[in-house]
Order: C-alpha cells, then structure tokens, then sequence
C-alpha cells in the first residue's frame, strides 16, 4: 500500500507520523511544499497550482490514495483532487465539534478557539464547516499570520533555543489575552507543537490526527473488499522537499525526534 501525503512543509508530519506507526508495511511518500510556503499567505488560485502539483507527483510513485495533511491545501483544493483522480483523497479540517463527541465533559462553546491560517479563514469551504457547525458564532476563530513560518523554522533551526523562543513569542502575543479552554488545531504545523501549545497557554489543544488514523483504517477495509489492494510491503518513508527536489528514504523516528514541548 503507498500513501501519498503533501503539506506545505513539515506540518502534515502530524498526520504522517501516526498514521506511520499504525499501519506497518505501508509505504508514505511525503511532499514538503517548501518552495511556495507558507501556503496560507497564497490565493486560491496559487494554492491549486500547488495542490495539483503535488497530486501529479504521487501519482508519478504511484500512489492508492492521498492525504492532504494541510487545512489549507483541503479548503483550496480537495475537491479539485477528487473530481480528478479516481484514487481516494482524504483532506484534513478543524474537528470544530470535537465536543459533541461526548470526548469531554460540558464546554463552554465561548472558550473554545479556532486556529487557522489566513486562506484557511476567508475560504469558502471552512466558512460553510463553520455555518453548519456553530450556526450561532459562539466559538471564536483567529488567523495565525507567523505561526506556521515559525514552526516550520523550529523544524529545520540549528539555534533551537532561538527558535523556540520566537514561537512563543508569537503564541504570547496572539494567544494569551483571552481565557480560552480549548484551541482547536485548524492547520497541521499547529498541531505538531500541541504539546507547546498546551504548556504554554494552558489551554487543552484538540488536533485531527487520530481522526484520520480512524478514516484510513475504515478505508483500508473498503479498498481491501473492493480489489484487495491493501498488501503489505516492506513499509519505508520518503521525503520530498521541493526546495531540492529529489526523493530520500529517510528513518521517520529520528527525522522527526525533534523537541515537541
Ligand atoms: N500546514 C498547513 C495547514 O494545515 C499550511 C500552513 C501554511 O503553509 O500556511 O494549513
């Protein structure tokens, strides 16, 4: 089974990650769009060049499905992806109802905050999630403008401490005034520093990984009824940056063991 996964950058490393470490013997070709990141600053039409890239080349390693493991990418492009490969996609959004889930005891709906990036927040697909799932605007919703450049910088930084100090900078500024309870991971860079999140604002951070862990398994079976393409091969990582495009195998635990929190 190959999975074809793309992110802006290292963000859909969230998603990637999991979804790893849950199904051994499946193979991850993952795209790093770092060439035309952050995507969040593009218009749509900028960020469907991208997608479409992106798709073309999994398609080229032969992928049996795609994760958009980026808010962004889904709210520009998913369906684009869909009406155009007959293979599976599965896109990524804020779990803005995560609450209703029972997953948590009674909310208050007002201290609940929605993290996302700036196309994220005007584009149409997220405001029709937002009409449908808090008709009553009760929840609140901001637009990080750095979050995802400097989370993407933390990554690859050899001054982590410098780095790390910057992150929460901005988190301090954009994040403490108010007394929310919850911040609601609505880009993937967001959810790989939950842990950061959480420390540093005391709020619990909800993230969509486990979610699309959940979707790929029940996929998984469909496609294994379907035409029984689920097989296990050896299981490997490949990493794609478009800033040095070129595919490298790379040992996901190490590339990935970086400071979380
Ligand atoms: N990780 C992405 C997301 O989930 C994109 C961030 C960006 O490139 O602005 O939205």
């Amino acid at each position: 089974m190959k999975i074809g996964i793309f992110d802006s950058g290292v963000g859909g490393l969230a998603i990637a990650e999991p979804v790893w470490r849950e199904f051994s013997g499946v193979e991850i070709f993952y795209i790093a769009d770092k060439a035309f990141s952050p995507y969040g600053q593009l218009n749509e039409q900028q960020i469907n060049e991208r997608v479409l890239w992106c798709a073309q080349e999994l398609e080229r390693q032969q992928v049996d499905l795609i994760i958009i493991a980026c808010n962004t990418a889904t709210a520009a492009g998913v369906e684009l992806l869909r009406k155009k490969y007959n293979f599976p996609v599965i896109g990524v959004e804020p779990d803005i109802n995560f609450y209703q889930r029972g997953e948590c005891s009674k909310v208050d709906l007002q201290k609940i905050c929605v993290l996302c990036t700036p196309y994220t927040l005007k584009s149409l697909k997220f405001n029709n999630l937002k009409n449908l799932r808090d008709p009553e605007g009760l929840i609140h919703y901001k637009a990080m403008k750095n979050l995802a450049r400097l989370v993407e910088d933390y990554f690859w930084s050899e001054n982590l401490q410098k780095s790390k100090e910057l992150l929460i900078d901005d988190l301090n500024k954009e994040l403490n005034e108010d007394n929310f309870e919850y911040f609601v991971m609505g880009c993937t860079h967001y959810e790989l520093i939950k842990d950061i999140i959480e420390k540093h604002t005391g709020a619990k951070a909800i993230g969509v990984a486990d979610g699309i862990v959940k979707r790929c398994k029940q996929l998984f079976k469909d496609l294994k009824k379907m035409d029984g393409r689920v097989a296990d091969s050896c299981g490997g990582f490949y990493f794609y940056d478009t800033n040095k495009p070129k595919w490298a195998s790379v040992d996901l635990a190490k590339f990935i063991s970086w400071p979380r929190e």
